[in-house]
């Protein structure tokens, strides 16, 4: 039985959370092995291309130390699906009881997608505290998170959606910001033309990050 992680695990790992898009499943072991090398283990493959099941095999089989994570879970079928394949943890842009429900039922952790505040009310009901912020500078960005930490300020939020090297050390200086995520550490035209070092390179300049 491989090692169980809980959502504060995951966020508190390192600084980064990598949402990985992948379309050809040649990438996925060299990818995770690139990420890895640069210090990063909890990799969000997202369920957005047919290739993503089968990514999540081969990373769970062939890079052991990597933590297999899902995102773009969108029902419960996803998560169970994602399951099978390996994934650890779940990552969603909204959230739904039956997703809430069913990531519970196999007692695995979801960073639910809120942009609302209602949103928050309704996973934190459910129990969920650790919650993604999507999509983040697209829906209020710092200023949100600003207002946010009044309220909801036992809620640690993973802000994705626009988020940059550039702009990370920003939010990662909010009390209420644990992690960050984004897909700017594996550019498809890198992947493509397998560049792994350069991915290793991103990877590390992404784990430096302070917060
Ligand atoms: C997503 O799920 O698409 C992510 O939030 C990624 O957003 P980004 O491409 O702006 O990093």
């Amino acid at each position: 039985m491989s090692e169980r992680f809980t959502a504060i695990q995951i966020m508190q790992d390192k600084p980064v959370i990598p949402v990985i898009v992948l379309n050809d499943v040649a990438h996925a072991v060299p990818m995770a092995r690139a990420l890895l090398a640069g210090g990063l283990r909890m990799l969000e493959i997202t369920m957005r291309t047919s290739a993503a099941l089968a990514c999540m095999r081969a990373i769970s089989k062939d890079v052991p130390q990597a933590i297999v994570g899902a995102g773009t879970v969108r029902c419960a079928a996803d998560a169970e699906a994602a399951a099978s394949a390996g994934a650890r943890f779940f990552v969603s842009p909204g959230y739904t009881k039956d997703v809430g429900t069913a990531c519970k039922e196999m007692r695995l952790p979801l960073l639910p997608g809120v942009a609302t505040s209602s949103e928050i009310m309704m996973a934190q009901e459910d129990g969920l505290k650790q919650l993604k912020f999507f999509p983040a500078m697209q829906a209020g960005g710092i200023g949100m998170l600003k207002a946010w930490s009044g309220p909801f300020a036992d809620i640690q939020f993973c802000p994705t959606g626009g988020v940059t090297l550039e702009n990370a050390p920003q939010l990662l200086a909010l009390p209420n910001v644990a992690v960050v995520g984004g897909t700017w550490l594996t550019p498809q035209d890198v992947m493509e033309r397998g560049d792994w070092a350069k991915i290793t390179e991103m990877a590390k300049e992404a784990s430096s990050l302070s917060r």
